[in-house]
């Protein structure tokens, strides 16, 4: 791969090589070995225009390990309040010697926009954009699923078989949009729930089931719940009466949670509004991955940053 910026396009040849080098990343760090060190001499620059926790700090944890210079730019303290533009933006960073660019960006489209006007010749990851799709969460979500399922045993695998219902804001969520282009992919059986307004719209161009109901979804018996944040921020006017409604019927709840069986998951990929999308035990739970995504991430960027900057 050259640059990655959607799950869309991705063979499932392609994706399972992505979730064995992750694992082999993940066992690299488990080793702590510094001896190999493939993006040395690299400058990886984050350029997030829009907040961001732990796929920042997930970024700059592996492209360290593996060896490169971090520059972290961040639009709270930068030249964008003078009106700088993207262009320009991710041209300075370029001139800095930035070899690979980690793009956040409020607007859908934002990376493909910069690779297919080649503004630079960085390789460049898009790491969410707008509510279009943010593939490095969709590829450590799947690594975390096949890695609890399969465990040691997972290398080579697919998901095939496994039903994973994800629910709650789907319209604003990149995080679900990436999940149905790779889960798909990869051979799981994907469902969503969520209120009518809360549905992407065509929603038919990806192969899930949808359900009017959580409970409805919850009946298919899955191995995987994900949860999504309610996104208020990206909300214009109400989607649903109260938050409390809300909760009641579309909250993983641990009633909802003791239905499902003892070998499914609850993800989350945070940050988690905990007490509405999902209660605070569940979060808190065994069957929660919500920390075990988080530390899951670092191995699945080493994984996309190595491939992309592959002898460099
Ligand atoms: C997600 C994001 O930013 O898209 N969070 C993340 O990357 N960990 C999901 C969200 O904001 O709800």
């Amino acid at each position: 791969m050259k640059h990655f910026l959607s799950t869309c396009d991705l063979s499932a040849r392609d994706a399972v090589a992505l979730l064995d080098s992750t694992m082999d990343m993940s066992r690299r760090r488990a080793a702590g070995d510094s001896d190999n060190l493939p993006l040395r001499g690299v400058t990886v620059a984050n350029a997030f225009f829009e907040d961001s926790t732990r796929t920042r700090l997930s970024f700059e944890l592996a492209a360290r390990a593996l060896g490169a210079e971090v520059i972290t730019f961040t639009a709270a303290s930068s030249s964008l309040s003078k009106g700088e533009s993207l262009k320009d933006t991710l041209k300075t960073l370029e001139a800095m010697d930035a070899g690979a660019l980690i793009l956040r960006h409020p607007d859908s489209g934002a990376a493909e926009s910069a690779v297919r006007n080649e503004w630079v010749s960085a390789r460049i990851v898009n790491a969410g954009d707008g509510t279009h799709e943010h593939p490095t969460q969709a590829l450590l979500d799947a690594y975390t699923i096949r890695s609890r399922f399969f465990g040691s045993d997972a290398a080579g695998k697919t998901l095939d078989g496994l039903r994973v219902v994800i629910v709650g804001d789907v319209l604003h969520s990149r995080v679900a949009r990436s999940n149905m282009w790779l889960l798909t992919t990869l051979g799981a059986e994907v469902s969503i729930a969520s209120p009518v307004s809360l549905q992407p719209k065509g929603v038919s161009q990806f192969d899930v089931k949808v359900f009017g109901t959580l409970d409805d979804a919850l009946d298919t018996d899955p191995n995987v719940v994900m949860t999504l944040r309610v996104q208020r921020e990206r909300m214009t006017s109400g989607f649903f009466p109260t938050e409390s409604e809300y909760a009641t019927f579309w909250g993983m709840s641990a009633a909802r949670l003791s239905k499902l069986s003892d070998s499914s998951i609850v993800m989350h990929p945070g940050p988690m509004n905990r007490g509405l999308e999902i209660a605070s035990s569940v979060a808190d739970s065994s069957q929660s991955t919500v920390t075990e995504q988080v530390a899951n991430g670092i191995a699945a960027r080493m994984a996309v940053l190595n491939n992309i900057m592959g002898g460099h």
